[in-house]
C-alpha cells in the first residue's frame, strides 16, 4: 500500500485463508487498520488470528453477518479497501443442505457490493474459486474457461463471481476477481482433504478417498496466496481492477497421490488408503493457467507441493489442541 495507514475490511478473516491473509499482512506491514467481519461459523475460529495481531492496537473483529447491511454499510465506510472472503465453503457439506451457500455466498455478497456502491473504496478484492470453472476442459485452464459448476457450491461461487462482474460493468465497482485453486495449509479445517489425511495419518485412521482418487487438483499452499493477494493489492490500480485472475500453480496432482504422500511423509502404511463412492458433482480435473497472474502481479507460486505439505503436517503435529476442537463439529454426510 502507497501510505501504510489504510484500513483493510476482511469479512470471513476468521476461517482459513482469511486468518493466514491478515495474519500474514500484519507481519509485513504492522501499521495497517484491519477491520475483520466474521459470523464465526463452525469453519471461524479467532485462535487462528496471531495473538500479536489481536494486541498491537490495529485489529478490531466485529461479530456479524454478511448478509445484515447494516453492519456491513458501517465497516465499509471504515475501509480503504475491502477483501471479501466470507462464505460458506465446503462442496461436500453443499450437497446436502444448500441454502445457506446461497443466501451467504450470493446475497451476502451483494450486501458487501451494494456498501462498496453506496461507500466508495480503492479496491474490493472479491475471493471467487477455481470451482465455478467445473472439470477442466483445457490444459491448462485460463480465465476464460468456460463456467461450468458442478456443485451448489460451485454454482454459489459462479453466482457471486459473476455479481461482481455486472456490478464491474453497471456501478463501475473498483473490484477484482480472484480465483485460487485448491488451498492448503495451517487452521484449514479438518473436513478439507489435506488437513483431514494428516489428522488420520497421525490417528492411524483410515484416510477415505472418494471414487478411485484420481480426480486431481491444482494445490496450492495458502502462504503463496497471502503473497499473490498482496501483490492485488500493491500493483498500480489499473492492472488488476475489472480483472478475474486465477491463483494457482500450474501443476496438479491427484488426490490419492496426495493421500500417498502423506502416508510416506509419517511413516505410516498405504494399507490406511480406503476407497468410498464417488461424490455426486465431483469435479474430475482442475489445472490452473498461471500465465494472467503472472502478467497482472508479476507473481508465480514459490511453494512446491513436498515443501508446503511438510509444512502444513508439521502445523497439524504441533496444534493437536487446534484440530481436536474441530473434530467436534467435524460433520460428515
Ligand atoms: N480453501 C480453498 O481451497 C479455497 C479455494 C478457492 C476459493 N476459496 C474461497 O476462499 C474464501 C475463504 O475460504 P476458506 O477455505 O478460508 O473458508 P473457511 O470456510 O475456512 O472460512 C470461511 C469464513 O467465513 C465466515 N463466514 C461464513 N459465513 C459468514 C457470514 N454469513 N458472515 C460472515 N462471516 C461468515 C466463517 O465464520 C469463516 O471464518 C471463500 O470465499 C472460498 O469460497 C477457498
Amino acid at each position: 500500500m502507497s501510505k501504510p495507514q489504510k484500513t483493510l475490511l476482511v469479512t470471513g478473516g476468521a476461517g482459513f485463508i482469511g486468518s493466514n491473509f491478515i495474519n500474514y499482512i500484519n507481519r509485513r506491514y504492522p501499521d495497517t487498520e484491519i477491520l475483520l467481519l466474521d459470523a464465526l461459523t463452525y469453519a471461524g475460529n479467532l485462535d487462528n488470528i496471531s495473538p500479536k495481531l489481536k494486541s498491537n492496537g490495529h485489529f478490531q473483529f466485529f461479530h456479524g453477518n454478511i448478509t445484515h447491511p447494516d453492519i456491513v454499510n458501517k465497516l465499509v465506510s471504515e475501509a480503504d479497501i475491502v477483501v471479501h472472503f466470507a462464505a460458506e465453503s465446503h462442496v461436500t457439506r453443499s450437497i446436502y443442505d444448500n441454502s445457506i451457500f446461497f443466501e451467504t455466498d450470493v446475497i451476502g455478497t451483494q450486501v458487501v457490493a451494494n456498501a462498496v456502491v453506496n461507500h466508495p473504496v480503492e479496491l474490493f478484492v472479491h475471493i471467487s474459486s477455481s470451482e465455478v470453472y467445473g472439470t477442466a476442459l483445457t490444459d491448462p485452464m485460463d480465465e476464460e474457461h468456460p463456467l461450468n459448476p458442478m456443485s451448489p457450491y460451485a454454482a454459489a461461487k459462479a453466482g457471486a463471481d459473476r455479481l461482481i462482474y455486472s456490478y464491474i460493468h453497471t456501478y463501475d465497482l473498483p473490484a477484482v476477481i480472484i480465483r485460487p485453486f485448491n488451498n492448503y495449509g495451517p487452521c484449514q479445517h479438518l473436513e478439507k482433504a489435506i488437513p483431514n489425511f494428516i489428522v488420520c495419518a497421525l490417528q492411524d485412521r483410515p484416510l477415505t478417498i472418494h471414487g478411485d482418487g484420481q480426480s486431481s487438483r491444482d494445490w496450492m499452499y495458502v502462504e503463496d496466496t497471502c503473497e499473490a493477494l498482496d501483490r492485488v493489492l500493491h500493483t498500480e490500480r489499473d492492472r488488476v481492477i475489472g480483472q478475474a485472475i486465477n491463483l494457482g500453480t500450474g501443476t496438479d496432482t491427484s488426490v490419492v497421490d496426495i493421500a500417498r504422500k502423506i502416508l510416506k511423509a509419517l511413516n505410516k502404511p498405504e494399507s490406511l488408503l480406503q476407497f468410498i463412492e464417488d461424490r455426486p458433482g465431483q469435479v474430475t480435473r482442475h489445472i490452473s493457467s498461471t500465465k494472467k497472474s503472472h502478467d497482472c502481479l508479476d507473481w508465480k507460486a514459490k511453494i512446491d507441493l513436498d515443501e508446503g505439505l511438510d509444512r502444513t503436517i508439521e502445523f497439524y503435529r504441533n496444534n493437536r489442541q487446534w484440530w481436536e476442537q474441530g473434530m467436534k463439529e467435524l460433520w460428515l454426510p
